[in-house]
């Protein structure tokens, strides 16, 4: 699959990505779930398949056409993506972390549609507990173990806040994390989700300065994340 102009300098690697965002099922009928679109994760995908990698796009109820040469595996909650992240990872060049994972789910899945009471002065409100989902990430992170493959790339959506701003909060996520590179977005309510542009900063482990890229497009930021992904599989941290 040779695409116009773009530089083949993934030829031959095994990227997967994940994209969309979970959704965690109440009930037959319901979920608890997020704004992410997917757009971000298949511009990704996308670009690493002109680049020339054999690329498997893990998607998270994005409703989105697969792009062209991609192999994508539909999943719907964070456990579902856990599973097939771990399958694919194996053997993989690149790890890509995109989709946005439910933090918590609710502890039980009702088998049956939840109904409200119709007695009348009976307007209780259910509540609903949740419990937390496994960090999908610092697992992949964890089963590499001490080799340097696959190169795992996570992103986060932050806003700043009264610990921290955008990028501080990155940095701190990324020795969390664990991983090799972090894409950082800055998002407010109408900015990043859904929309067209968006800054984001490229942290490294090993490079004290972020990367600033943008406002660009999901198909610059996602080149910018493959350029990062070419010289850290070039130059493997020692
Ligand atoms: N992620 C994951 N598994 C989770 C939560 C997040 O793999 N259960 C991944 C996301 O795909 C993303 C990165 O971790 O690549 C950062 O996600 P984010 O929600 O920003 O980080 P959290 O550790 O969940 O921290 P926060 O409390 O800020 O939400
Ligand atoms: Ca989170």
């Amino acid at each position: 699959l040779e695409s116009t102009g773009a530089p083949q300098d993934l030829a031959g690697r095994s990227v997967v990505v994940s994209a969309g965002g979970t959704r965690e099922p109440l009930d037959p009928v319901r979920f608890l779930g997020n704004r992410s679109s997917g757009k971000q994760g298949y511009a990704v995908a996308r670009v690493a398949a002109a680049r020339g990698a054999v690329v498997r796009l893990v998607s998270a109820n994005a409703d989105l056409p697969a792009p062209d040469g991609v192999q994508v595996t539909p999943v719907e909650t964070a456990l579902e993506l856990q599973q097939a992240m771990t399958e694919a990872a194996a053997g993989a060049d690149v790890v890509v972390m995109a989709a946005a994972v439910a933090d918590f789910r609710p502890a039980v899945y009702q088998d049956a549609k939840i109904k409200k009471s119709h007695e009348p002065g009976a307007e209780q409100a259910p509540v609903v507990e949740l419990v937390r989902n496994p960090d999908i990430l610092a697992g992949l992170v964890r089963d590499r173990g001490e080799g340097d493959r696959p190169v795992i790339v996570g992103f986060a959506a932050e806003t700043g806040d009264a610990t921290g701003d955008v990028l501080s909060l990155a940095r701190a996520k990324l020795a969390r994390k664990g991983c090799d590179l972090l894409v950082a977005n800055e998002v407010g309510r109408s900015l990043a989700f859904g929309q067209d542009e968006n800054t984001v900063h490229l942290l490294r482990p090993d490079r004290e300065e972020a990367r600033t890229v943008g406002p660009a497009d999901k198909e610059v930021v996602a080149a910018a994340l493959w350029d990062e992904v070419v010289n850290l599989l070039a130059t493997p941290p020692t």
